[in-house]
């Protein structure tokens, strides 16, 4: 290649680009940047995508004088909206944002007159639903996404469906990392936030500190001249609660927002599962045509026929429009979360467009091996990588991507989570017999472990371990891997001895004598040898000290003792040498 070095350029790519223009945008051969990913441990040809972070690591790796730089992103779902061709008002799509425990399901449920909060495990919103309800005659559709921060990846689609974000801050403690966060999401989602400042019948809210943290935030209080709306609420004392959904309406009236009502429903999967009775069950959010039961659908890289359509409260639909969110059975396989969904005319169509997602998605971008923190871990394996095996099984497909999502960011240079095999449902005796091959633990979240399984697990001394709350289940994991770590080596110096006189040398052993001039020598304790500045060796055990013809423990400096050392290398000890005395313990790190 020509050596033609130009100055510190900045290119702008998208979050994936194909190698193919990657290279030809660093004026490169294709060739050597595949092979340059290759050494990264990437597969990928000229035709298939590379995540921008993958980009930037090769871009490093290969030393370009050459910045990248995302650009400028329109979320995906805004720019399908705006390019519809709208025509009738729909209801606006509302997402609780916020930080974990700030009291989003407390809110939600006072809007619904439900009480979800008491049935969630450890009172955790663990996947992301979907409600719509009714005010002043008006629809208003909810998504209430978990606060904790395992919880990312949910978030983000909730900022990304969203007409507008109800950012939940606690009056009583304030804006917290995932408050920020959500913040960012919604920004970047290009989403109107309305902050509602919660619990504010707790005798410590303070709204004007919240205010003045938002504005930190660059979300300004309209009373502090800028145009964040702040609402206070109580919803355990039903407070503020019809002013906020009047609020809600006022704001995304200004919208304008329209759908499309009639024709062939689109939309995206918000949750799945498996269900007792019903088989698999998808969680969708309409967004554009009207959707019936009986109709033909491509899911992501699954089809169906909808069997049943009901809203998220059970109720039977015959049809659903825009916005609407609703519960959907008959299909082939579990959607992803995330999964985009649309109708078409026969079986034959949904299938073949299901094939081709799947295939497209198989050549396309960013699968597990290809993120940067695996990328990182990857180009670290140079040193010594030790990898805890684990299983998981989860109930709904959104939380099996956190609780995936977050076990693969626990890797640091020394350790990391590989997972053998992830997927929705009950443990089976199949993930135990994987895990006896593999060495795995089987982690089940919110999942059932039938009997059968068990016994065959404690046969055959497979570790399977259940949780409820997902952050738990990432504590259990992270000990697991501190355990791998090899542990910190901590020296304590104990003494120094100034050799007067040497007994015996042999190639092992070496017997001398001399005085404690500094601290106390005790046993078990290593030694270093050092004539004047020199380090003769820095691998001796000490193996006895004696007082005159007596066996001691301890020698307190100013005292004449003898030494016995054990030495891995021949060594020449003289009069006037000195050794440094110091002990040894380890400790478990931490991650
Ligand atoms: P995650 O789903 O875990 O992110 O939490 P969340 O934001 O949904 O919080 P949740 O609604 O589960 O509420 C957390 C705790 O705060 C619960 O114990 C609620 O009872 C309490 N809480 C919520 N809202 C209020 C309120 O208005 N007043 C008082 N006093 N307590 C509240
Ligand atoms: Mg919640």
């Amino acid at each position: 290649m020509a050596d033609q070095t130009p100055t510190q350029k900045i290119i702008e790519i998208d979050e994936q680009i194909t190698v193919g223009t990657l290279a030809e945008l660093l004026s490169l051969p294709v060739s050597k940047l595949v092979g340059e990913l290759f050494k990264l441990g990437v597969m990928a040809t000229i035709n298939e995508k590379i995540d921008f972070d993958t980009a930037q690591i090769v871009v490093g790796e290969l030393g370009l004088e050459v910045e990248l730089a995302r650009k400028e992103q329109t979320p995906l779902m805004r720019k399908k909206r705006e390019a519809s061709d709208a025509d009738e008002p729909r209801p606006p799509v509302v997402a609780m944002m916020g930080h974990v425990d700030h009291g989003k399901t407390t809110l939600l449920d006072a809007i619904r007159g439900a009480e979800t909060v008491k049935g969630e495990s450890g009172g955790i919103t663990q996947h992301l639903s979907a409600y719509q309800i009714k005010h002043n005659n008006r629809y208003i559709t909810f998504l209430d996404t978990p606060g904790h921060e395992a919880f990312t990846a949910l978030r983000e689609h909730g900022a990304q469906l969203t007409d507008l974000a109800l950012l939940v801050v606690a009056a009583d403690d304030g804006v917290k990392p995932q408050t920020i966060e959500a913040i960012r999401f919604a920004k970047q989602a290009g989403v109107k936030i309305i902050v509602v400042a919660s619990k504010m019948d707790r005798p410590d809210a303070d709204i004007n500190k919240l205010k003045q943290q938002l504005v930190e935030q660059k979300l300004t209080p309209e009373d502090y001249g800028g145009d964040t709306i702040v609402l206070p609420v109580a919803a355990t004392k039903n407070q503020g609660v019809k002013e906020l959904l009047d609020m809600i309406l006022l704001v995304t009236d200004v919208e304008e927002l329209k759908g499309v009502h009639s024709g062939p429903a689109e939309g995206l999967v918000v949750e799945s599962h498996m269900e007792k009775g019903k088989g698999r069950v998808a969680v969708a959010l309409v967004e554009k045509g009207a959707l019936r039961a009986g109709d033909f659908v491509r899911v992501g890289s699954t089809y169906g026929k909808i069997r049943t359509l009901q809203n998220t409260s059970g109720e039977v639909l015959e049809k659903a429009g825009p916005s609407m969110p609703v519960v959907i059975t008959g299909l082939r396989e579990l959607p992803d979360f995330g999964d985009e969904f649309e109708v078409l005319p026969n079986e034959k169509e949904a299938k073949d467009k299901a094939a081709t997602t799947a295939t497209e998605r198989r050549s396309g971008p960013a699968t597990g091996a290809t993120t940067s923190s695996e990328l990182l871990r990857i180009i670290s394996q140079k040193g010594q990588l030790s990898e805890l095996n684990v299983i998981v099984k989860a109930d709904v497909q959104g939380s099996l991507t956190s609780v995936v999502d977050s076990l693969k960011s626990l890797g640091t240079e020394e350790v990391a989570v590989r997972i053998v095999s992830s997927g929705v449902g009950v443990i089976t005796e199949s993930d135990v017999h994987n895990a006896t091959t593999t060495g795995a633990i089987i982690y089940g979240f919110q999942v059932e472990l039938p009997s059968a399984v068990k016994q065959l697990a404690a046969r055959d001394k497979v570790a399977i371990r259940m949780f409820n709350v997902i952050y738990e289940l990432i504590d259990d994991v992270k000990k697991e891997l501190e355990t791998l770590l090899t542990p910190e080596i901590i020296e304590e110096e104990l003494g120094r001895l100034l050799v007067k006189a040497v007994f015996k040398t042999t190639q092992k052993e070496v017997i001398a004598g001399g005085e404690v001039t500094k601290g106390k020598l005790s046993l078990p304790a290593f030694a270093r040898a050092y004539r004047d500045k020199e380090l003769l060796t820095d691998n001796l055990e000490v193996t006895n000290l004696k007082s005159g013809p007596t066996d001691v423990k301890e020698v307190e400096k100013g005292n004449l003792c003898g030494i016995s050392l054990k030495t891995a290398e021949k060594l020449n000890l003289k009069e006037g040498d000195r050794l440094e005395l110091f002990s040894r313990r380890t400790e478990t790190r931490k991650l």
